[in-house]
């Protein structure tokens, strides 16, 4: 994970780069630094804790010099340390690196280094790279680049500031970057929001690829070392959606945009959903495959394809899926499901996939991330920038392309956009003032308790999981979820008095099975939230939500964000800053 960012331009480094990585925020926040040249000479600032309290300590945003690199950090290697902190730099304190990655051969690098003199000042896997480009600088900037990135092994990219030179040069291998270009001067960062409030023209480095930028800008294979060329792409990207408005947390702002941003999700290009649908009936083998919430997503798509399109289709979690390599021929189809499109587990799940010739079309929101780039073609969930590491716009934008997809396989396209857009306007009803009160006095009662289960059935035991997840995460509340089913079969052990437990009842084959599994927790203690559109006896607290049939999933996934952020307030969580978490997972 991690946030990089390099500025080369003629205005002031500090404030700019300081600015860039509050926006980069969302993919780390455990430390911070900023290193910026003016000149020969390096000023290195950096610290634990988030951008705010490192500025308040080190006035990041005095920072002079026209040239400079920052980072806010998701540890992987080395504690939280002020030492650790990057950026890291060679010993003769000339050459300083921001890194996102995990190198995995750092060890070996380190003591060969070391064995030669160089002298290590932290943990961190990113220091050898600030020693191996002083060991080849001789070379020239560019080769030195191209060598010390064919050396690391594992999935990275790194931003090298030479401040001898006035120069900064960046390498792209496994993990994001990607440069702005302004008026004369340059960002080079791991996302557009970096650097988006100056420009909206950028120029996408492929993987396994560098660039160099002095006066001008250079852009280089590693494994060829040939320069290759690259055209300015302008952006539609609105920096306002990045902001969080009169909202408290971009997480409620985000909930409360699932008003429109599920219409934007379904108004798809009904031509490729159809075309796509079809390779999915002539497919042999398909796979969903997501990490965390857009992981749930893809199994909702196994019992959805199931129940409207009568169709078998798997569900494997991305980290999982290399082990499945065996079953995958080019006759298979894998559709994997991110917000970012930056996911490392996905990612490599799609490499495994590409090398058996399988065809890859990705259902994403941010259009331009790497796994767009490298899919056949993507559906984009158009839910605009999500902020808080708790997903919750771009899931339900996700759940409506992957419903589109099975009633289009179904030969059904027309009526499931129909009741697609009623479920729309529902949520839209339901994102009320009133609803939201109603789930914050539930908050204030269980808010206090170590652990809540969720049980679903069928088309809602995924919910049920995510559910889990997003109270887990944004809370730190234990939850989690159940197959209605499974429960009798060891869970229930750990109901005691009290204990809550919500129940996804639907208005479908599962609800009177679903209402028994219900009474069992009852009967032993339990403390029954009941997310149905009717109210049953058996429920202590009703969490009503609108029939809609078989697009129950989209509505009963939105109490489940909303109690998520009121458990998260009630105890004091910081809410879009999820502990040891990070928007953004570019690790394995
Ligand atoms: C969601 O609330 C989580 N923070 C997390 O599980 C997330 O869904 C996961 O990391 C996958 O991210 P992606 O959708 O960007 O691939
Ligand atoms: N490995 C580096 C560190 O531990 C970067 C971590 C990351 O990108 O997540 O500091």
């Amino acid at each position: 994970m991690c946030g990089i960012v390099g500025y080369w331009g003629r205005r002031n480094a500090g404030s700019i780069l300081l600015q860039a990585i509050r926006n980069l925020e969302y993919r780390g926040y455990d430390s911070v630094g900023i290193c910026t040249s003016n000149g020969e000479i390096l000023a290195i600032r950096k610290d634990k804790g988030k951008v705010e309290e490192v500025n308040g300590r080190h006035s990041l945003h005095e920072m002079t010099g026209n040239i400079g690199i920052a980072h806010t950090r998701w540890a992987t290697t080395g504690k939280v340390t002020k030492k650790n902190a990057h950026p890291h730099t060679d010993c003769t304190k000339s050459i300083a690196v921001v890194h996102n990655g995990i190198i995995e051969n750092y060890e070996r690098i380190r003591e060969r280094l070391r064995a030669k003199g160089h002298a290590f000042q932290s943990e961190t896997d990113t220091e050898t790279i600030a020693h191996l480009l002083e060991e080849n600088i001789h070379l020239g900037i560019g080769q030195a680049m191209i060598s010390v990135a064919k050396e690391l092994e594992g999935r990275n990219a790194f931003v090298a500031l030479f401040g001898n030179e006035g120069v900064i040069a960046g390498v792209r291998k496994g993990s994001p970057l990607i440069v702005g270009v302004g008026g004369e001067e340059y960002f080079v960062a791991s996302d557009i929001p970096a650097f988006l409030e100056h420009t909206k023209k950028v120029m996408y480095i492929d993987d396994g690829q560098m660039v160099v930028i002095n006066n001008g800008i250079h852009f280089f294979d590693i494994d060829s070392q040939k320069s290759v060329e690259k055209r300015i792409v302008e952006i539609v990207l609105d920096m306002k959606q990045a902001e969080k408005g009169d909202y408290e947390h971009f997480l409620i702002k985000e909930i409360m945009e699932q008003k429109e941003t599920l219409f934007r999700a379904i108004n798809q290009d009904e031509d490729e959903i159809r075309k796509f649908a079809e390779e999915i009936n002539q497919a042999f083998g398909v796979f969903f495959i997501g990490a965390g919430t857009a992981g749930r997503v893809g199994l909702m798509g196994e019992y959805i394809f199931s129940k409207i399109a009568k169709k078998h289709v798997n569900f494997v979690l991305a980290s999982e899926f290399p082990s499945y390599e065996h079953f995958l021929t080019s006759k298979t189809l894998l559709i994997p499901i991110s917000q970012s499109g930056e996911t490392a587990d996905v990612m490599k799940a799609v490499e495994v996939a590409k090398k058996k010739g399988v065809k890859v079309v990705s259902i994403i929101n941010v259009k331009g991330s790497t796994l767009d780039r490298i899919s056949d073609h993507s559906f984009l969930v158009n839910s605009g920038i999500e902020k808080s590491v708790a997903s919750t716009k771009a899931t339900t934008g996700q759940l409506a392309i992957v419903f589109l997809l099975a009633y289009a396989c179904a030969g059904r396209l027309e009526e499931g956009k129909r009741l697609l857009i009623d479920t729309a306007s529902e949520v839209n009803d339901m994102l009320n003032p009133r609803y939201e009160a109603h789930i914050k006095r539930l908050a204030k009662k269980i808010g206090r308790r170590d652990h809540i289960y969720i049980i679903g059935r069928g088309l809602n035991y995924p919910v049920a999981l995510e559910a889990a997840i997003k109270i887990t995460e944004v809370s730190c509340i234990h939850a989690e979820g159940f197959a209605g089913g499974e429960l009798k079969h060891y869970s229930i052990a750990l109901i005691s008095d009290g204990v809550p437990c919500i129940a996804f009842v639907a208005n479908d084959e599962t609800m009177a099975d679903m209402l028994n599994n219900a009474a069992e927790v009852k009967a032993r203690g339990g403390y029954i939230i009941g997310v149905s559109p009717e109210k049953h006896e058996i429920f202590d607290y009703w969490l009503k939500v609108p029939d809609v049939g078989n697009t129950s999933p989209i509505v009963n996934i939105i109490p489940g964000q909303m109690l998520a952020y009121h458990l998260g307030l009630e105890r004091g969580m910081d809410i879009d800053y999820c502990r040891n978490l990070a928007k953004s997972v570019t690790v394995l």
